[in-house]
């Protein structure tokens, strides 16, 4: 049998002169592997006679222990030094300053997006989801809308072939869905925005059949129509930018709302020039209402003890009015120059304190 002392020191040098983890792994197959050289000598123990192979095994068990150990040790320490080196090829200097060549815009609809989020999410109200694709039930059953209501026709609804759990599927018409599906998914209060996209099968300069809107829901005890108009009033003052922006509540109806008004902002339109804030004519802008009670039973909410609100309103609708955009359908043409124009820098997040109408 080979020296073993020998064998120790060989291996011993090779692990200390090993210089990657690469290397270290190949070292440790050689001497411990199936194939190794350690290995094989323990091999050849089964030839030996009893006495020998009792003092052979024991040295040789102690050298594989060794080994192993001094390939350990090294693994640590280059390990150790390899993510140091990688630390430092990676190492990027945060201070540098953005490149002013940056091209990315935030799309209109995403910043609107963010600005309601930015307004509403101040006031307690977080992002609720619900899928694009509904069934009949959540986008108009629960909604107190039954099979043969006329404001099924006014949606104008995409359907979708077949059934699913025995319910017709639709791209939703509407965000009042996620009303459901929260209300259903938790305990109240509720105080939830769902901002996302819709569909109708309608197209021109005013329609597009995917199109966006934000719904919002606060369910409490106590929840009243006070807290509806100041919700909405601060909303459109802070949306548009403009402290004494008048704001009109008009009764309306919503299959889903009980009482329902329709809200008007004050502008002008003289000489033909538009303009939000100033003159004495309306602009309308969004839905709401007080929830239906139907609406709460609907979703196992006791009507006796808990009331709500509730509001929607169309993001093309909003940014279009805001940053003065006159044909709807440019938002979906993906025209680089128009973006250029109309978008928004990436930095720009909106937020109340930071500001929202640059
Ligand atoms: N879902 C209505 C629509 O698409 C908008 C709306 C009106 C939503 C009143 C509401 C509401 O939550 O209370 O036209």
């Amino acid at each position: 049998m080979q020296d073993l002392n020998s064998l120790k020191t060989e291996l011993i040098d090779a692990v200390g002169a090993a210089d990657g983890s690469e290397a270290l792994e190949t070292l440790r197959v050689e001497a411990l592997g199936k194939k190794g050289r350690i290995t094989a000598l323990m091999k050849g123990l089964g030839g030996m006679e009893p006495e020998e192979r009792k003092a052979a095994g024991q040295a040789l068990n102690a050298l594989k222990t060794e080994i192993a150990d001094a390939i350990d040790a090294r693994k640590q320490a280059l390990g150790a030094s390899e993510l140091e080196a990688r630390l430092l090829e990676e190492r990027i200097d945060v201070t540098l300053p953005t490149r002013p060549e940056t091209q990315g815009r935030i799309h209109p609809i995403s910043q609107t997006i963010d600005e309601v989020v930015a307004i509403l999410g101040e006031m307690g109200l977080s992002v609720a989801e619900g899928p694009d694709i509904e069934d009949d039930w959540h986008n108009f059953t629960a909604l107190n809308i039954p099979p043969d209501h006329p404001a099924r026709q006014e949606h104008d609804t995409f359907y979708l072939p077949g059934e699913h759990d025995g319910e017709r599927m639709v791209l939703r018409t509407h965000t009042s869905p996620v009303q459901i599906r929260t209300m259903q998914n938790g305990e109240p209060p509720f105080r939830v925005i769902a901002p996302g996209r819709t569909y109708r099968c309608d197209y021109d300069a005013t329609h597009s059949p995917m199109f966006h809107q934000v719904e919002g829901l606060v369910v409490d005890e106590g929840t009243h129509m006070g807290h509806l108009k100041g919700c909405l009033i601060e909303f459109c003052r802070a949306f548009f930018g403009v402290d004494d922006l008048p704001v009109r509540f008009r009764p309306s109806y919503f299959p889903f709302t009980e009482p329902s008004a329709e809200v008007d902002i004050g502008c002008t339109r003289e000489g033909g020039q538009f303009r939000i804030g100033h003159g004495d004519d309306w602009l309308e802008i969004l839905g709401c209402g007080m929830v239906n009670p139907k609406v709460l039973e609907n979703c196992g909410i006791d009507s006796s003890k808990y009331q709500g609100f509730a509001f929607g309103m169309g993001i093309e609708r909003l940014a279009m009015l805001k940053y003065g955009i006159s044909d709807l359908r440019t938002f979906y043409e993906s025209d680089l120059r128009w973006l250029r124009h109309y978008g928004f820098s990436a930095l720009d997040a909106p937020s109340v304190v930071g500001g929202l109408n640059r």
